[in-house]
């Protein structure tokens, strides 16, 4: 049986829930990919903190540990930051490894380039967790909506401002009540700075844009407003008005340009978007064929995030050959028994 080799970097929330997937799926893997995947090496500073939930075998604090070992063909990444994460990624690439990663912060600014050099060295660089958590998002507009001009990608992108939105609106809690029950579920970044002053958003945004309109878009470029200073005299006015508070992120492919910002947006209570609520996030987007498609789902935490890595871990090991791509009726699907449901 072919096997592939995998290490994870970081073993956090993401992690965690990339490890847990792979653990539970283990046996189904051969039908999806025609082969096994292992996990070979797990990367954290601390590994004292991991003991029991990690076969101590497979920890590392050093990098060299994975770069170094030829039988790894695929790196995910999902410790976050843009050093030494962008390193490491880079290096793997050199090396000739895949590469899956969530990691907004780094594919935002320096994304362009790492596709380059994934290109060069005939490697894949998948970030489907990058943008919206759970939801398929990347994937669609690169692939199944390609045959589209697009004009706009609209929605909420960043799960802990719309679960704190949402607390704030139907509970009356505190912002930073609700801030803090958002980190204590794993939804915040490492510094919730970035989630509610709408930074978080605005990367996501950027990838959403880059990948729509086909044209570098980068965080420096994306207006950010987030939600500090939403209180709950705003909310009220909001709710006499018959709206919801929202942070939106908005990109538009203009005559003149590309406009992309992110901010807390009044919308009407009957609005699609009104009713996306705690860490649920939604996309819309418009295209000139497809006309307008809406993609919605949990944009945050260990599961909805792990399965969107787990997707692209799957997709990479596709890619190596072991099997048919998912081809229906390859020697590798299970059977299981059709139940006759007409009688
Ligand atoms: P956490 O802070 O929960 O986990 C980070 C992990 O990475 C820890 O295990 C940490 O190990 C390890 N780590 C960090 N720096 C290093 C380093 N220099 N060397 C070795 N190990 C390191 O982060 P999350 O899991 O929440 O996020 C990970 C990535 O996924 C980020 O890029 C984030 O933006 C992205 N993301 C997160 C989502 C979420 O819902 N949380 C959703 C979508 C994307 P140690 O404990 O030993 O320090
Ligand atoms: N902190 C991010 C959010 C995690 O709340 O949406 C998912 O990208």
């Amino acid at each position: 049986q072919n096997i592939c080799k995998i290490a994870i970097l970081g073993m956090g929330t993401v992690g965690g829930g990339v490890y847990k997937i792979l653990e539970k799926q283990k046996d189904n893997l051969i039908y999806k990919i025609g082969g096994g995947l292992e996990i070979a090496k797990v990367l954290v500073r601390n590994k004292a903190k991991y003991m029991d939930t990690v076969a101590p075998e497979m920890l590392t604090d050093q990098w060299s540990d994975i770069i170094n070992d030829d039988d790894i063909k695929i790196i995910v990444e999902v410790m976050g930051g843009l050093e030494p994460a962008g390193k490491y990624i880079k290096e793997a690439l050199q090396k000739g490894k895949h590469v899956v990663t969530a990691n907004k912060d780094l594919i935002a600014i320096h994304g362009h380039q790492l596709l380059e050099l994934a290109k060069s060295n005939n490697c894949d660089l998948l970030f489907e967790a990058a943008v919206a958590g759970g939801i398929p998002i990347i994937r669609p507009l690169k692939q199944c909506l390609a045959g589209n001009e697009i004009t706009e990608v609209m929605g909420i992108i960043n799960g802990t401002t719309n679960f704190i939105l949402t607390k704030m609106s139907e509970e009356g809690m505190d912002f930073a009540d609700a801030l803090r029950l958002a980190t204590d579920l794993g939804y915040a970044e490492a510094d919730p700075t970035a989630d509610i002053e709408g930074y978080d958003a605005g990367r996501k945004l950027a990838i959403l844009a880059s990948i729509a309109f086909h044209t570098p878009v980068t965080f420096h470029d994306v207006y950010t407003e987030g939600i500090s200073k939403i209180t709950a005299k705003d909310i009220r006015y909001a709710h006499e008005l018959g709206c919801e508070i929202k942070l939106l992120g908005i990109a538009k492919n203009k005559e003149d340009g590309i406009e992309v910002k992110v901010h807390p947006t009044m919308i009407s209570a009957k609005h699609p978007l009104a009713s996306v609520k705690d860490s649920f996030n939604a996309v819309f987007v418009h295209g000139d064929a497809v006309d307008d498609a809406m993609f919605y789902g949990r944009g945050a935490g260990e599961f909805p995030t792990g399965s969107a890595v787990v997707g692209d871990i799957i997709d990479v090991a596709r890619n190596m050959q072991f099997c048919c791509s998912g081809r229906i009726g390859c020697s590798c699907y299970k059977t299981i028994p059709i139940k006759n449901v007409r009688e």
